[in-house]
């Protein structure tokens, strides 16, 4: 009797389609066995396919459901086609002729069949014809603005051409440098209405729970900057808008959506350093001699950068039950801030921040068992490594991320309204009530401070 023969092809398959059920069973007729390699979203977006409406499970399933596909399993990383060659000793690795060429270095594991494409349809299509364009406007024209803009250029079905600033000059220049931004508003109720379903807020901080509200209020979904508010109970005010009124308010922290920071968590999830007993991350810069203006270092180091290491501190920690300030105050405004939290279990976080000293922006995740390691700037991860006693054990875990990061935040902006979904998993309203809260318990301590004084 003949050996069975096994084939494997890989695929996204967002939204299936007949070309994806046509390829599949040009695959199956290729021999007894047929394996499909489905990408999983960090994978996918760390290679630059960020519009993908399916979570993977959702995407698992479907091609489950097909009677002729024996096995399903999760493609993770670039190198794992080999590596499944030879674990499933695969005859034929099969994929569309759009791949041409592109497969050729695996007919030293098997043979490399290109298989004919059925022309006229596309995820990339389906997608573009299911959803529509979201028409956005950017209220501030802070330093992030047009990087801003330009990213969104890799995000589909978005549409950025007004902008909102209260300084008419800046706003003319800015109208006249940008040739996609058709309208320049100097008045935020005109700007609100139009025709805009959503706002990316990046004013100075004190602007963002007056503009913040006002959208809201108008209908419209909000990307904000850290932190989305100064005072307590705003935030959760906003929150409470936001639910009411059945819009998206997320808080603009791009690490949060970056593909290996999704990744890092979910891997931090099997438990394999153990017990987590201390988060610990740094993010400093020296915005001065970069030439922000003095107004915005007096916003101080906690409000500027703490809401990165209290992300991760957050994620990986959870709820804190305590909080403890070290700072380093001038003229009023904190240089640098060590600030440390208890969790649940003896756990520790310490977030060190700092505009008026330098120091190694990594992180470092440790467990019972082994240590996590993330190199600078770890806030816009790419490679982390797990470490343990035994180093044969260590492995590293790189998922790459185009341009400055940012689409990856504004594609998950857009995919919430796109689904009409309020609340993203990745910073859900409870991580961002605690993120915010470490900026107001410091201002709190502040004040506090200064009536002993
Ligand atoms: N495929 C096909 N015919 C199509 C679309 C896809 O044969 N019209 C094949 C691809 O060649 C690949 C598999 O289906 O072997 C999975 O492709 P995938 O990238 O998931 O589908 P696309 O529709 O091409 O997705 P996108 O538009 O997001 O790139």
């Amino acid at each position: 009797m003949q050996d069975k023969k096994t084939i494997i092809t890989y695929g996204t398959y967002d939204m299936l389609h007949i070309g994806h059920m046509n390829i599949l069973e040009r695959a199956k007729a290729l021999g007894d066995y047929l394996i499909v390699g489905v990408t999983d979203e960090n994978y996918d977006r760390s290679r630059g396919k960020l519009n993908v409406s399916q979570s993977t499970d959702d995407r698992v399933k479907a091609i489950e459901a097909l009677d002729f596909v024996d096995k399903v399993i999760v493609e993770k990383h670039k190198h794992q086609k080999a590596e499944d060659m030879v674990k499933y000793d695969v005859d034929i690795f099969a994929i569309g002729d759009d791949w041409v060429g592109a497969f050729d270095y695996l007919n030293e594991y098997t043979h490399v069949e290109y298989l004919p494409r059925t022309e006229g349809i596309s995820s990339t299509k389906l997608r573009k014809e299911t959803f529509d364009t979201i028409k956005f406007g950017i209220a501030g024209l802070g330093h992030d603005t047009e990087a801003f803009i330009n990213e969104a250029e890799y995000v589909s079905n978005i549409k950025i051409n007004r902008v909102y600033d209260s300084d008419f000059l800046a706003l003319k220049a800015f109208t006249k440098d940008n040739e996609r931004i058709k309208y320049g508003h100097d008045n935020y109720d005109e700007f609100l209405d139009t025709s805009i379903k959503a706002v990316y807020i990046n004013t100075s901080q004190e602007a963002h729970y007056p503009l913040i509200k006002k959208a809201l209020e108008a209908g419209k979904h909000v990307l904000c900057e850290n932190p989305l508010a100064l005072e307590k109970n705003e935030l959760k005010e906003l929150l409470a808008i936001a639910k009411k009124e059945k819009k998206v308010l997320l808080s603009a922290l791009k690490t949060a959506f970056l593909p290996a920071f999704s990744q890092l968590l979910k891997e931090l999830k099997t438990g394999t350093i153990g017990d987590i007993t201390e988060v610990r991350a740094t993010r400093t810069s020296l915005y001065k001699e970069k030439d922000y203006p003095d107004s915005f270092m007096e916003q101080g180091a906690t409000n500027i950068l703490s809401s990165y290491p209290s992300l991760l501190v957050h994620k990986v920690l959870g709820k804190r039950k305590s909080i403890t300030f070290f700072d380093q105050e001038e003229n009023g405004y904190d240089l640098s801030n060590l600030i440390v939290t208890t969790h649940k279990n003896g756990a520790i976080g310490v977030s060190r921040v700092a505009i008026g000293a330098k120091s190694e922006g990594d992180a470092v995740i440790s467990g019972t068992k082994g240590y996590v390691y993330i190199p600078a700037p770890w806030w816009l991860t790419k490679t982390f490594y797990f470490r343990f006693e035994d180093t044969h054990k260590s492995h590293t875990f790189t998922y790459e991320f185009d341009g400055c990061g940012l689409r990856y935040m504004i594609a998950e902006f857009a995919s919430l309204i796109q689904r009409g979904h309020r609340k993203s998993e990745k910073l859900t309203p409870s991580d961002m009530v605690a993120i915010n809260r470490v900026s107001l318990d410091y201002s709190d301590q502040k004040k506090n401070r200064k009536k002993e004084n």
